[in-house]
């Protein structure tokens, strides 16, 4: 089956920061968890390049916005590098299949009379590129008006193509209602239906007051919203307009991973575009929280912006896409500190599983020459164990379908943590001297559970587990979910065994 799954496209307005490498690592372990599967997946993500915050950034950069975008958007592709994704492509809006996908939905759009021209009088926060109605905004105490998000609103009146969103309100509520898991979680959702509800009114979707955009077929003089221009972002990388290429069969995405601050964006305006053009409105929208740190709002004031490649070079990339997904649960908001990342890598990366790894490795290392021993008929606490380690396919894929991170990696910290209490129990190092054949028995249990545990969390820590697996003689192709099925022969030959999670040692200094 195919798997479409996204990024929201990221603003070049400055450099990545950790809640965009956030996203990405979400989209990347669902794309290898899919792929594991066995499926055919599709996994896009890119940048937002266009509009007037944009425009801004490159003036005060003292560059024209097509090479200040250039050299953002670079260290955006390093970005998603660093962090280890495996997407198959990197869109750009500013690239040409982009702005003629853009051009063709605008002209569908436009023949099927859901566009007209008026004139926009209004307030628009650039920050958030958004119009907000005067019933949102808030006053300061010095009297200035801005954005329920806190984003200053300047008044705006211009000449403006609208798309006609007001008679999508009882469509959209439909579409929510005949697909409850449209929108996630479900806090988000009721959020989005009650401002559905509350009326919708007709979207302005072009800006004549600065140029740097895609611009509206047959008005040049006119530059299509941003927004308008970002989400379709999602059909140019399948293709759009070719429905008769084969990247077309990826549409509609299966889910589009988004912030809580851009739900809105996601899940009223984007499905109101694809149905008014007769295209199929994506099947899931699930929007994560934000994290703070240490409890603090991240900003460049505050001076207190992490840099995802200094976390990545002082704990290492796979212990960062441990973290991020095991702190809190996908959707809640969380506090990142060194305090917190120290502590998980220290008590569940090297303790728990690293350890468990290597006491089993190095006994058979020691003790088997160095070979999978054969299985032997099985006692209640191997069968115990066995039992929950073949279980974590199905457990892992139930809490990913949810898209619950955390929840699929407590399910296998229960299955590593079962097996530290059956190796402490079963002590094969005492074994060695009194039963050397159970001993082996034992061994055997450890490293088929071991193969279980590396193989489903190799999505979360694609090295780590390469190198895990590596050491339990797991061959290269036989690491996806359906190889599961068929143990290894005995005798089976294992590398020596390294360490793969060294504790974390802070220095000195
Ligand atoms: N360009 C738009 C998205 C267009 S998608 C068609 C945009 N870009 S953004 O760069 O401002 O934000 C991208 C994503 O980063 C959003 O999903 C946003 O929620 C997320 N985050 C920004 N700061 C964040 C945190 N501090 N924590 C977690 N995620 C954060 O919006």
């Amino acid at each position: 089956m195919k798997f479409y799954i996204t990024t929201p496209i990221y603003y070049v307005n400055g450099a990545p920061h950790i809640g965009h490498a956030y996203t990405t690592v979400a989209a990347d372990v669902l794309a290898r968890w899919k792929r594991l599967e066995g499926h055919e997946v599709f996994f896009l993500t890119g940048t937002d390049e266009h509009g007037q915050k944009v425009e801004k950034a490159a003036a005060a950069a003292g560059l024209d916005p097509q090479s200040f975008t250039d050299r953002v958007a670079a260290q955006f592709r390093e970005m998603t590098a660093w962090m280890g994704a495996s997407n198959d492509d990197f869109i750009r809006t500013t690239e040409p299949r982009h702005k003629r996908a853009c051009a063709a939905l605008w002209e569908r759009l436009s023949e099927r009379g859901e566009i007209y021209l008026g004139e926009y009088e209004g307030w628009y926060a650039v920050r958030d590129e958004a119009f907000y109605a005067e019933s949102e905004l808030l006053t300061g105490t010095d009297g200035a008006r801005f954005a329920p998000t806190g984003a200053p609103v300047e008044w705006v009146g211009e000449p403006s193509f609208f798309f006609r969103l007001s008679a999508w309100q009882d469509r959209l509520l439909a579409f929510y209602d005949a697909h409850p898991d449209f929108i996630q979680p479900t806090s988000r959702r009721n959020e989005v239906v009650s401002f559905v509800s509350a009326g919708l009114t007709d979207l302005s979707i072009s800006r004549t007051s600065f140029r740097w955009g895609v611009p509206v077929p047959g008005h040049p003089e006119h530059v299509m919203y941003v927004w308008l221009d970002a989400l379709t972002n999602y059909i140019t990388a399948a293709g759009y307009p070719e429905e008769a290429a084969p990247r077309w069969q990826f549409w509609p995405a299966n889910l589009h991973l988004v912030g809580k601050d851009i739900i809105r964006f996601h899940a009223v305006y984007w499905p109101a575009f694809l149905m008014a053009a007769g295209l199929a409105p994506p099947r899931r929208v699930f929007a994560n929280g934000w994290w703070t740190v240490e409890g603090e709002k991240m900003s460049k004031s505050l001076g207190n912006v992490i840099d995802p490649h200094d976390l990545v070079s002082r704990y290492g990339l796979d212990p960062v896409r441990y973290f991020l997904l095991r702190e809190i649960p996908f959707g809640n908001d969380g506090s990142i500190s060194h305090r917190a990342i120290i502590t998980r890598m220290n008590v569940e990366l090297a303790n728990d599983l690293g350890n468990l790894a290597q006491r089993s490795l190095s006994l058979l290392a020691r003790h088997c020459a160095a070979a999978l021993p054969a299985r032997s008929p099985p006692t209640e606490d191997d069968e115990a164990l066995a039992a929950a380690a073949a279980a974590l396919p199905s457990r892992v894929a139930g809490a990913l379908d949810r898209v619950a991170f955390s929840e699929a990696l407590e399910e296998v910290w229960k299955v590593i943590r079962a097996a530290n209490a059956y190796i402490d129990h079963q002590a094969p190092w005492a074994l060695r001297r009194t039963d050397p054949p159970r001993m082996a028995a034992v061994l055997r249990v450890l490293a088929d559970a071991l193969r279980f545990i590396a193989t489903v969390l190799q999505p979360f820590m694609p090295a780590s587990m390469a190198r895990m697996l590596d050491q339990l003689g797991v061959p290269v192709d036989a690491r996806d979910l359906a190889a599961l099925a068929a143990p290894l022969p005995p005798g089976t030959a294992l590398p020596a065994p390294e360490a793969v999670f060294p504790r974390f040692v802070e220095d000195a200094a």
